[in-house]
């Protein structure tokens, strides 16, 4: 009988607290919290010397509330509110000064430490969150292209049959073509979505870091008419990566670099600093939107009428599976500069 009333309570305690999360906006739980710390701060100036120091304690509860809705800033909040309600209190409570500054600091800590515990765990559930439906979406893309896959190569295959029987003059042939291009994009796609759904595996292997930037390059080079300057600002050991992976990963943001500004140089800087290697791809392009600026590593995130989308998730997963890290610098109407940082085993 007792544990069954007490099994009854915890439900409806979990119930209140899932239906205080989920439905009360926000602005009532503020209120909520400051009608709180109003009643604590009557009770602890209009109660005896004995309760005080109970009611002093209570400031804890909306200090954690506080954390609970704001995250850092609101547990900092909290308790700056409950330093401030409890000032004029601390001589009475604590004949010793240093034992007041000490609660005092205890509200600071503790809205603090809950304030920052609850942002981690916010952004933790957040990142996972976003990598399960990555996971969800990235299963149903790769079920359709490999749908995809044999009926665009049977398009692919006859309309190419068909435009070897025609002369490039007649009206048909010109039609076949645009055919062939449509298709040869649709394969791109699909190859890159089943790209994207495997897992990356990097064959590491020493590689003449100077020799293999310049070869990376030259085939971009050679596939459009681009000028890219490359500098090696300080001497290059050899870095162990895996070369085809890593191409793409260049080949990828320089092409981004190229079409956001076709005109104008690419610029390439390549260095050592610490422990790592440093390359800065820097484009004098248009630079990236700053609403844009947090989903372009989002796979199928594009601005381009013939973009996948998946050029720069791509490039982030190649780089973290050689325990690198890749980040950007963009100024609107100036240009973009990625940075990709590797490790130098
Ligand atoms: N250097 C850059 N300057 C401006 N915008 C950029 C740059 N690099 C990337 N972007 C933005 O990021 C988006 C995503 O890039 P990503 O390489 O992933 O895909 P995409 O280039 O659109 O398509 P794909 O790589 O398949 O051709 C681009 O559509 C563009 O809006
Ligand atoms: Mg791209």
């Amino acid at each position: 009988m007792f544990i069954s009333v007490n099994f009854l309570r915890m439900r409806r305690i979990k119930k209140f607290i899932h239906f205080w999360y989920r439905w009360i906006p926000p602005y009532i739980k503020w209120s909520a919290i400051f009608i709180l710390f109003l009643i604590i701060f009557i009770l602890t100036h209009f109660s005896s010397l004995t309760w005080k120091s109970f009611f002093f304690r209570l400031y804890y509860l909306p200090i954690f509330m506080a954390s609970l809705l704001g995250g850092l800033k609101g547990g900092l909040f909290g308790a700056l509110l409950a330093v401030l309600l409890s000032l004029p209190l601390t001589n009475n409570l604590f004949p010793y000064k240093l034992l007041g500054f000490q609660e005092i600091c205890l509200f600071l800590l503790f809205g603090i430490t809950t304030g920052f515990l609850v942002d981690r765990e916010r952004a933790e559930r957040e990142k996972l969150k976003q990598s399960e439906h990555l996971a969800l979406l990235g299963k149903a893309a790769a079920a359709i292209a490999h749908e995809l896959k044999t009926p665009l190569v049977v398009i692919g295959g006859f309309a190419k049959l068909l435009q070897k029987q025609l002369l490039p003059d007649d009206p048909n042939w010109k039609k076949l073509d645009i055919i062939l291009k449509e298709t040869k994009w649709m394969q791109d796609m699909v190859h890159g979505i089943l790209d994207f759904s495997k897992p990356v595996q990097v064959k590491l292997k020493p590689v003449n870091f100077k020799q293999f930037i310049k070869d990376a390059l030259k085939l971009v080079e050679m596939s459009s008419n681009a000028k890219i300057e490359v500098y090696f600002l300080t001497d290059l050991p050899e870095v162990k990566i895996d070369p085809d992976k890593f191409k793409q990963v260049l080949i990828n943001i320089v092409n981004n670099a190229i079409q956001a500004a076709p005109d104008k140089p690419v610029k390439i800087n390549v260095s050592t600093q610490k422990n790592n290697i440093v390359i800065e791809i820097i484009d004098q392009g248009p630079g990236i939107p700053e609403e844009y600026q947090k989903k372009i590593f989002e796979p199928f995130f594009t601005t381009k009428n013939r973009g996948t989308g998946l050029g720069l998730a791509i490039v982030k997963r190649i780089i973290e599976a050689h325990q690198g890290n890749i980040s950007f610098k963009s100024i609107p109407g100036k240009g973009t500069t990625f940075v990709i940082c590797l490790p130098l085993f």
